[in-house]
């Protein structure tokens, strides 16, 4: 029967990263740089705030939106951390992590033929949905500009079937952001046209030394962005699954329907222990923050010691150094640094092409770990 399956299904491929793991478990003495989740725990508040939802039988549906309190708590929270203002009411919608609302945002606004411009190298996750929905990819080559996106390369990809721009940073997997400025010039170039922009800022609260800034506080830009967040990398829930999406009533009746019909609602459960994350907790991401802040400095200043090539990152937990000197292309280089150096990191090229020729380091493990998978690398990078 595998040739009645969706054409479009059928030429996904597997992502790179989960491919790569896949190699990893067979090098249980490796060291492991490889995931893009928190290592600490879900704070003890959070957690009781979802088993007190168990025992208090808080285990129906709720609103296709989410809880009335968790999208009031949402609301609330990117006010006072992003001066951005939506209608708990009408303009948030609860998704099961941000995953989902990256999927329900393209399928909402895209249809065949649409062009999205992206950065690369980029999160693997957009490509695949945007091509189940039979639009067109269109990358912004982002190596020469520092991995940021930038207004004269959105203009110049620009055509009259460019549907939406993604602007997603702080980046995974380069840790670059896009400052005031910058985003002040991308929303001149889209001012005055019918142009959506999604905006994922799931690590809108790792962002190191100054405020995180979103599109949609330039003038006339909230009309046509959707901003993607979630709990995941803020308060270390990624296993919970609870993201939102925020954008004008026009839009979100319509992503609505979509999330509606495809998952009724985000899990009860979880949502409760937003709602604690999002009223008690609104600064919990602050000590982590610190934490993952000195180990990027630590690896930075280790990788520039090694002469590698890296630009600083100044959010989420990543980096994203050149390896291209060594003549290997990046799964070869992930592949040996794997088998004879015992570090596992994450190949460039999972990233989109132009990923190649870079590795990505995580750095949300514990300074041990990263001391060890230093000099391990350092170790490697002698032997070549
Ligand atoms: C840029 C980006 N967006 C979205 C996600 C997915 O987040 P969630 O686990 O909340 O679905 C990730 C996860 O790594 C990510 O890096």
């Amino acid at each position: 029967m595998e040739h009645l399956i969706n054409n479009q299904v059928k030429e996904l491929q597997l992502s790179g990263i989960r491919q790569f793991f896949n190699m990893v478990a067979k090098y249980p003495d490796a060291i492991q740089l490889t995931i893009g989740q928190p290592d600490f725990p879900t704070p003890e508040h959070i957690k009781e705030a979802g088993v007190m939802a168990i025992s208090q039988n808080k285990t129906g549906y709720t609103k296709n939106a989410g809880l009335d309190e968790l999208c009031v708590a949402a609301t609330n929270f990117i006010q006072q951390k992003y001066d951005l203002t939506y209608n708990p009411k009408s303009e948030v919608i609860t998704t099961i992590g941000a995953s989902q609302g990256i999927d329900i945002a393209f399928r909402t606004i895209l249809e065949e033929g649409s062009e999205v411009i992206l950065p690369g190298p980029v999160y693997p996750a957009y490509e695949p949905i945007i091509k189940m929905c039979r639009a067109i990819p269109v990358y912004a080559d982002t190596r020469t500009t520092n991995f940021k996106i930038t207004a004269e390369q959105i203009e110049s990809l620009l055509t009259d079937k460019t549907r939406c721009v993604m602007l997603p940073y702080p980046s995974n997997p380069t840790g670059c952001i896009l400052t005031e400025g910058e985003l002040a010039d991308i929303a001149k170039v889209l001012q005055g046209r019918d142009i959506f922009v999604i905006s994922d800022e799931i690590y809108s609260e790792l962002v190191y030394g100054k405020n995180h800034c979103s599109i949609a506080s330039f003038p006339n830009m909230k009309e046509k962005t959707i901003i993607i967040n979630g709990l995941s990398k803020s308060h270390s829930m990624t296993g919970w699954r609870i993201g939102f999406v925020f954008a004008p009533e026009t839009i979100t009746k319509h992503m609505l329907k979509v999330h509606q019909y495809n998952v009724s609602c985000a899990s009860a459960i979880s949502q409760w222990a937003g709602v604690q994350a999002l009223t008690e907790g609104l600064n919990d991401a602050l000590p982590m923050r610190a934490e993952y802040e000195k180990r990027r400095d630590y690896v930075y200043g280790r990788l520039q010691a090694m002469g590698i090539d890296v630009v600083k990152p100044e959010g989420a937990f990543y980096l994203f150094p050149s390896i291209e000197k060594f003549g290997l292309t990046s799964n070869e280089f992930a592949t040996r640094l794997l088998q004879e150096g015992k570090v596992a990191c994450v190949p460039g090229s999972a990233f989109s092409s132009y990923g190649e020729g870079y590795l990505r380091l995580s750095y949300a493990y514990s300074q041990e770990v990263l001391e060890e998978g230093c000099n391990r690398l350092e170790k490697f990078i002698q032997s070549l």
